[in-house]
C-alpha cells in the first residue's frame, strides 16, 4: 500500500481517537465517543493488516465477525457492578500482546538499534506487570482471591529487588541483544513484580489500581508502537497512557488519598469495628412513613450510592423522580465523583434510566443547597456521606470531600443493614438526630415508597 495512504489513514484513525475521547468526557456524547474510536481503531487495524501483507481478507473479515459477537456477548452480560473486573481483563491482555510483540519483533530483527531495544526493553518489562497485575486485580475483583492486602516483612524490598532485577535484565538485553532468551526471564520478572505489586492492594482500592493499570497498558503499545515503528500505535499508546493517568489522579482527589498510599498503604485493612455509635441512637423508619415525609417537602435530594448499583434500582428511582416531581417538588440527584465502584458509574444507571442529565449535581454544587433541603433520600452510599471525612483526622477516609447531607431537615438512609461500606468504617450518619434508617434492599425499599405515595 502507498506510504503515504497508510500515514493519512493514521493520521484518520488518530483524530477519531481524539475526537472519541472528547465525547467520552461527558455522558451524553459518551456513546458516540466511544463509536468514534472504536470506527478509529478499525481503520487503524484494517490498514495496518493490509499494508504489511499479514492477512488477506477472509481473515479480517472472520476476526471481526468473531471479535464483534465476543464484545456483544460481554457488553449485554456482564453486570455493570462487574465493569471494573472486566476493563481489568481488557488491560492485562493489552499489556500482554504488546509485551508479546514487541518479543516477537526482536526475535526477527538482526542488528536492533538501541532505541529499538529500549523500546522493547520498556514494552516488556511493563507490559508483564499489566498482564499479571490486571489479572490479580479481576480475581480480587470477581472473588476468586481474597481482597484483603497480602502484607509481609520486608515487602517493600522485595519488591525494590525484583524492580531492580528487571531493570539490570533490561540493561542486559540492550548490551547483548542476541541472547533473546534474556527477554523471556525479563517478561517472567514483570509477571512477579505485577503480581507482588498488586496483591499488597485492598479490594477497595482496585478501581484505582486498574485505571493505573490502564495507563502502563497504553505506555506498552506505545513503546510497542516505537518498537514497530508504527504511528497509530504510538498515538493510540500515548492517549491510553495519558488518560489513565489523569484517571487516576482524578480518582486519589476524589478520595482525598495520594497515589502511594493507594499502592503501598494497604487501604482496606481496616475492619468494621463493632463500635457502639449507633447503640441506642438509630431510628429505623418505614416505607409509608418516608412517603408521608415526602408528601410534605417542596425540596428532595438523592444520593445514589454503590446499593442502588447492587439493587438495580435506577428504574425504582426514576419511578420515584417522576411521581414526585409530577406532584410539584422540586428534586435533585447528589453525584459523588467516587460513588459506585467505577469513574461515572452513578451518571451510567441514572443516564440509563432517563434521568435528565441537569437534575444531576456534582459535590461542589449541590453542598451549598443541603441546608434548603427538606428531605435527603440516601440510595445505598454510605462513604460518600459520612462525616468522619470531616471530623476524624485519623479515619481512612479523612479529608475525602463528602456529600454533606446531614444538613437537610431530614436525611433517609436506605440500606440493608448498619454494615460499613467499602472503607470498612461506621457512619455516624446512622445515628443522627435527623436520620431514620430504612433497612431494606434499596430496589425494593423505592417500590414500596412509591407505592405508598401513590395510594396517599
Ligand atoms: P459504599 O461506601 O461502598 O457503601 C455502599 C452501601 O450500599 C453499603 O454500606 C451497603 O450496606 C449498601 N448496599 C449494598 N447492597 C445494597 C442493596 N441491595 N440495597 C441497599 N443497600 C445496599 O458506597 P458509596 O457510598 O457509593 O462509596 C463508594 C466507595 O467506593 C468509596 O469509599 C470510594 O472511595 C470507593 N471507591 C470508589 C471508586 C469509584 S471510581 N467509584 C473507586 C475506588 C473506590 P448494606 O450492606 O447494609 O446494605
Amino acid at each position: 500500500m502507498e506510504k503515504v495512504i497508510v500515514n493519512l489513514a493514521y493520521l484518520l484513525s488518530a483524530s477519531l481517537f481524539i475526537f472519541g475521547l472528547k465525547g467520552l468526557s461527558h455522558p451524553k456524547t459518551a456513546v458516540r465517543g466511544n463509536l468514534t474510536a472504536s470506527v478509529g481503531m478499525l481503520i487503524a487495524v484494517l490498514v495496518t493488516l493490509l499494508d504489511k501483507r499479514i492477512i488477506d481478507f477472509s481473515f479480517i473479515v472472520a476476526g471481526l465477525i468473531v471479535g464483534a459477537l465476543i464484545g456483544t456477548i460481554l457488553a449485554l452480560k456482564v453486570e455493570m457492578t462487574a465493569m471494573p473486573q472486566l476493563v481489568a481483563l481488557f488491560n492485562g491482555f493489552g499489556g500482554g500482546a504488546s509485551a508479546l510483540v514487541a518479543g516477537s519483533a526482536l526475535m526477527e530483527t538482526h542488528e536492533p538499534s538501541i532505541p529499538f531495544l529500549l523500546a522493547t526493553v520498556a514494552s516488556g518489562l511493563i507490559g508483564a506487570v499489566t498482564f499479571s497485575g490486571s489479572g490479580v486485580a479481576f480475581a480480587k475483583l470477581q472473588g476468586l482471591m481474597k481482597e484483603r492486602p497480602i502484607r509481609y516483612s520486608g515487602e517493600q524490598i522485595v519488591k525494590a529487588l525484583v524492580g531492580l532485577l528487571g531493570l539490570g535484565l533490561g540493561a542486559l538485553i540492550v548490551l547483548n541483544p542476541q541472547s533473546t532468551f534474556l527477554y523471556w526471564i525479563l517478561l517472567a520478572v514483570g509477571l512477579v513484580l505485577g503480581v507482588l505489586l498488586t496483591i499488597a492492594i485492598g479490594g477497595a482500592d482496585m478501581p484505582v489500581v486498574i485505571a493505573l493499570l490502564n495507563s502502563y497498558s497504553g505506555l506498552a503499545a506505545s513503546a510497542t508502537g516505537f518498537v514497530l515503528e508504527n504511528n497509530a500505535l504510538i498515538i493510540s499508546g500515548s492517549l491510553v497512557g495519558a488518560s489513565g493517568i489523569i484517571l487516576t489522579n482524578l480518582m486519589c482527589k476524589a478520595m482525598n488519598r495520594s497515589l502511594t498510599n493507594v499502592l503501598f498503604g494497604g487501604f482496606g485493612e481496616v475492619k468494621a469495628q463493632s463500635d457502639d455509635i449507633y447503640e441506642g441512637k438509630v431510628k429505623a423508619t418505614t416505607p409509608e412513613e418516608v412517603a408521608l415525609l415526602l408528601e410534605g417537602a417542596r425540596r428532595v435530594v438523592i444520593v445514589p450510592g454503590y446499593g442502588m448499583a447492587v439493587a438495580q434500582a435506577q428504574h425504582a428511582v426514576r419511578d420515584l423522580f417522576n411521581l414526585l416531581e409530577s406532584k410539584g417538588i422540586e428534586v435533585e440527584f447528589a453525584i459523588h465523583p467516587v460513588a459506585g465502584r467505577m469513574p461515572g458509574h452513578m451518571n451510567v444507571l441514572l443516564a440509563e434510566v432517563d434521568i435528565p442529565y441537569e437534575k444531576m449535581k456534582d459535590l461542589d454544587e449541590i453542598n451549598p443547597s443541603f441546608e434548603q433541603t427538606d428531605v435527603v433520600i440516601v440510595v445505598g452510599a454510605n462513604d460518600v456521606v459520612n462525616p468522619l471525612a470531616q471530623t476524624d483526622p485519623k479515619s481512612p477516609i479523612a479529608g475525602m470531600p463528602v456529600l454533606e447531607v446531614w444538613k437537610a431537615r431530614t436525611v433517609v438512609v436506605i440500606k440493608r443493614s448498619l454494615s460499613p461500606g467499602f472503607a470498612g468504617i461506621p457512619n455516624p450518619l446512622f445515628a443522627m438526630d435527623n436520620t431514620l434508617m430504612l433497612f431494606a434492599d434499596a430496589k425494593k425499599a423505592l417500590q414500596e415508597i412509591v407505592n405508598a405515595l401513590k395510594e396517599s
